[in-house]
């Protein structure tokens, strides 16, 4: 019965349609249907998408590698043994060597290099699990526990590298004994936990997970700890496969801030929360507290940002500078209303966890798990925002302020349970520009997707000019199938924010094959970029099948290495 019916509306409506127009709709035009794009910025003409297993760049620029993983440094681990640049290099920051007296050196500074995870087919010679999870080999690879030794293969491998580098006959080379020079992984240094949570954390032991970032302007980084739940069990590393080599997840998932000359100890600052952290951006604020964005890359998690208590004074007094990451008020976006939510114990808030459905499942899934305190808010942040009201987004990656007029781009990289498969890039405007408001409006300044040619925006960086830098980040399994067809392997894109092209994107570079270019960031003087090249040749199977040879010849096995582009125009 409701069968004939709706093929009898069927047959009266095309009817309808033919009557009215009297011809049938034409044929729709093929995907991608290409928006009409403003100039592309004139310092270089835009590529196109490639799947060359290679970097790909416009005329007159050129890559050089700086470092690439297992190169050694010429420094030494706590027992004396040779560091080496770690593995699926991420977020890069320039120092000026001058920076801590004023200066801008373009020719010579430490660069820090975020170092993600490790992939265990190359990094330890620890095969991948069958694809196949019904194949009988799954068994033989549950049994084949991981040796200690592969696990401290791994743990070395993440974490962070600070080279001192210097621009010679140009090419940037690595200065040989420097005392700057050094590695941070998950094995070493000790990290001590800043502020309201110090008491509840164990003493921490390095960093892992470093995703992306920020550099503070009193010359200090905060590398952020992102995937931390991806290291113990056997869905993941299986480092607790030996006892003793697990981690305490307590220890991660904070914004470790390092000071790359040395002067200041490494921090965890806990008054920034702990989530799956992206990235650290800052601004200054009307009554000059010093304000921190940040957002949590996972699906349907939040956008945070902290406020500090106390008056940004004097970058010279980088001890007390660093202190303002220890005390203020963590917010979550509530984007619906937009408004900026304190994530503070007090009593209101105390009743409103304590009595939410989120909480009491929280509780009932594990009896120990419990809010009652700002230390403890400050752990379960993400649990106190969404009971809070914060919204839940398309994962967020990197924050950047806009250089010229202070407003907040954030990328969302997708959210594929949404049917959000491109992801998007919002602006934020806090309410009379002011970083310390507690409300702002935003709107959509991007939306990914092969209209635009982008898919799934991740790391921003601005240049000097306010152009938006774009990499994206489509998953290796993914690339070049399915909705992701049109985009070829994973780029780099350049965003006009201004003018006719702006929200327009032109694509400046092309990685090589499963790789994800990351980290992008420009030296003072905007004439050279510091690039990652992350996990090139990711999805090969075993190492008689690889997918990548890059940065080698054929045959190589890939490496992921962080590269210095040059060919900018000269004023
Ligand atoms: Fe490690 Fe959110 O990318
Ligand atoms: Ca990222
Ligand atoms: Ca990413």
């Amino acid at each position: 019965m409701e069968n004939n019916r709706r093929q009898f509306l069927t047959l009266v409506g095309a009817g309808s349609l033919a009557a009215i127009t009297g011809t049938p709709p034409s044929e729709a035009a093929p995907l991608p249907l290409k928006r009409k794009k403003g100039a592309p910025p004139a310092f270089f003409t835009p590529i196109e998408p490639s799947k060359a297993d290679n970097l790909v760049l416009p005329q007159g620029y050129q890559a050089q590698i700086i470092a690439h993983w297992g190169d050694p440094l010429g420094s030494k681990d706590p027992e004396g043994n040779p560091e080496h640049f770690g593995f699926n290099n991420d977020f890069t920051a320039y120092f000026p060597i001058d920076a801590l007296t004023g200066g801008k050196s373009c020719t010579e500074g430490l660069l820090w290099v975020n170092h993600e995870y490790p992939n265990p087919l190359f990094v330890s010679d620890y095969p991948h699990p069958p694809k196949d999870l019904e194949s009988p080999e799954l068994k033989t690879w549950i049994a084949l526990k991981k040796t200690k030794e592969q696990i401290i293969l791994e743990k070395k491998s993440v974490g962070g590298s600070v080279l001192h580098i210097k621009l010679v006959d140009g090419k940037w080379l690595l200065v040989a004994n420097s005392k700057f020079t050094r590695r941070f992984t998950a094995l070493y240094p000790q990290i001590e936990l800043s502020g309201p949570s110090k008491t509840l954390v164990p003493h921490g032991v390095g960093t892992l997970a470093n995703c992306s970032g920020g550099r503070t302007p009193w010359m200090t980084v905060m590398t952020c700890e992102e995937n931390y739940p991806e290291y113990n069990t056997l869905e993941t590393c299986r480092w607790s496969d030996v006892p003793g080599m697990e981690i305490d997840e307590l220890q991660y998932g904070w914004v470790v801030e390092i000071d790359p000359f040395g002067d200041l100890p490494p921090k965890k600052h806990s008054a920034l929360g702990r989530f799956k952290h992206e990235n650290t951006t800052w601004a200054v604020g009307s009554t000059k507290k010093f304000v921190v964005y940040m957002g949590d890359d996972e699906a349907d998690q939040c956008l945070y940002k902290f406020v500090s208590k106390n008056p940004l004074i004097d970058l010279k007094d980088r001890a007390a500078c660093s202190k303002l990451l220890e005390e203020g008020t963590l917010y979550a976006a509530d984007m619906g209303k937009g408004r900026w939510i304190p994530l503070v114990y007090d009593a209101p808030t105390a009743a409103k966890i304590h009595s939410s459905k989120i909480y009491l499942a929280m509780q009932k899934a594990d009896p120990k798990f419990q809010i009652t305190s700002q230390g403890e808010l400050l752990i379960h942040a993400r649990v106190a925002a969404k009971i809070l009201g914060a919204t839940p987004l398309d994962r967020c990656e990197d924050c950047e302020v806009h250089p010229k007029d202070g407003s907040l781009y954030v990328a969302l990289t997708n959210n594929t349970k949404h049917g959000n498969f491109y992801g998007h890039i919002v602006r934020l405007v806090e309410q009379d520009d002011n970083p310390e408001a507690t409300s702002f409006e935003y709107e959509v300044f991007l939306a990914g997707g092969p209209q635009s040619g982008l898919a799934c925006p991740d790391n921003l960086a601005f240049d000097a000019d306010g152009n938006l830098w774009c990499v994206c980040d489509i998953s290796s399994s993914k690339i070049g199938s399915g909705v992701y067809k049109s985009f070829g392997n994973n780029g780099l894109y350049v965003i006009p924010t201004s003018g006719d092209s702006a929200g327009d994107a032109f694509q400046f570079a092309s990685g090589p094959n499963d790789a994800e270019l990351t980290g992008p960031w420009f030296s003072e003087d905007g004439k050279t970029l510091f690039l990652s090249v992350q996990h090139p040749g990711e999805e090969s199977p075993d190492k008689q099948n690889l997918t990548s040879n890059w940065p080698g010849k054929p045959g190589d096995i890939p490496k992921p290495a962080v590269v210095a582009i040059t060919g900018f125009p000269k004023e």
